[in-house]
């Protein structure tokens, strides 16, 4: 590994990339490419910013000019660049087809052009939709719900027909729910943790009783640097946390923490189309020698103390447009 692209590096799981790919790789350059849309922040790589082995490109993963720019040079590439939030793909779909299908396509273009090595696709547990009981493999059939879980559908798609087609070195690697550190504050972690310390109320959909399996984003980063060292190309590869939650399980153990009362707990009208369930089994990492090492209990205790320390950071990210986002969608809060 001599130089790495990391697409989206400056979001909540890539830019925690960054700062471990820096320490993994002790010889190895880190080149961000990043568009900073509302979910990127510089202020996430600010560990990386004096690091001579690191650098950042402004521009977007669809735009073919600036993608060769970046990648001119690099021998790997992984790619986390993305919209990311289901609630936002139901108000504003056009912008996850541009960037996860059609900016996917050209990151892909681009690494056959330039023969990169290996190709990381980062995808979700969310293309293979809601399951009652057991768990999905990687050889289920993909039925996203959502416009979100769709596009990131076709971006995995994509991949894995470059890989046919063309011989490209390219895998997809789909992971449970992450939590961790510089979560943006729109995902239930996080907005739950800064609504709490707010005294505010904490907005569970439905009945409350949707279950997610969670996986510290340490976990993540090392079962994906473990996949660009030894993925197989074309294949794809499920990461679990192995930490089935039940949301309103979760809400409870974010008040317990932060010594907050339940009466914080404000159950407000369902997403549409809301997956009940997602599972996965991961058995194809774990012959590779991963486990996620990060316990529920020790990740969430951690992660509610970083929010707390880090006000600094969260509180320019919850303005006002940003309440009056979930004003219009759930009816206030
Ligand atoms: P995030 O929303 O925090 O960050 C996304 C990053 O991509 C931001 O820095 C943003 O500026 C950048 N970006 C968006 N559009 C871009 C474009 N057109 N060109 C260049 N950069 C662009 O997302 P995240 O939670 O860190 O997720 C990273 C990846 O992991 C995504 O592909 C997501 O689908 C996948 N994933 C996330 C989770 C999770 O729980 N967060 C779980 C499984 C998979
Ligand atoms: P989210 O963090 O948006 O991740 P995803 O939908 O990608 O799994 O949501 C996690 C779960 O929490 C999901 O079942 C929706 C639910 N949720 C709420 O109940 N209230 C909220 O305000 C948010 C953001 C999510």
């Amino acid at each position: 590994m001599d130089r790495i692209l990391v697409t989206g590096g400056a979001g909540f799981i890539g830019s925690n990339f960054v700062l471990y790919a820096l320490e993994r790789w002790r010889d190895a350059h880190v080149v961000v490419l990043d568009k900073l849309t509302y979910a990127g922040n510089l202020e996430n790589l600010q560990g990386a910013r004096d690091n001579p082995r690191f650098a950042f490109i402004r521009g977007d993963i669809a735009d073919e000019e600036v993608v060769r720019r970046a990648m001119d040079g690099c021998d790997v590439v992984i790619n986390f660049a993305a919209e990311t939030h289901v609630d936002r793909s139901i108000l504003f779909p056009k912008e996850f087809v541009l960037t996860d299908v059609v900016g996917t396509f050209t990151l892909l273009e681009v690494a056959r052009e330039l023969g990169a090595s290996k190709f990381v696709q980062v995808s979700t547990d969310e293309v293979y939709g809601s399951i009652d009981e057991g768990a999905f493999d990687e050889i289920a059939a993909l039925e996203p719900s959502s416009p979100y879980s769709a596009s990131k559908a076709g971006g995995d798609l994509l991949t894995l027909a470059y890989a046919k087609t063309f011989d490209a070195p390219a895998l997809v690697a789909r992971s449970t729910n992450n939590y961790g550190p510089y979560q943006y504050p729109e995902k239930l972690v996080p907005l739950f943790i800064t609504n709490a310390l707010d005294d505010k109320p904490l907005p569970v959909y439905g009945d409350g009783r949707q279950v997610r399996d969670w996986l510290h984003v340490r976990d993540n980063c090392e079962a994906l640097a473990l996949l660009l060292e030894r993925g197989e190309p074309g294949v794809v590869y499920n990461v679990a946390g192995g930490c089935e939650l039940e949301n309103v399980d979760v809400t409870k153990r974010i008040l317990k923490i932060l010594g907050k009362g339940e009466d914080l707990i404000t159950y407000v009208k369902d997403r549409p189309a809301h997956d009940r369930r997602y599972a996965l089994s991961c058995e194809r990492i774990k012959a590779l020698g991963w486990n996620p090492q990060t316990s529920f209990d020790v990740g969430l205790e951690e992660t509610v103390g970083w929010y707390g320390e880090h006000e600094d950071w969260w509180r320019p990210l919850k303005g006002e447009a940003f309440d009056e986002y979930y004003r219009r969608q759930y009816g206030g809060r």
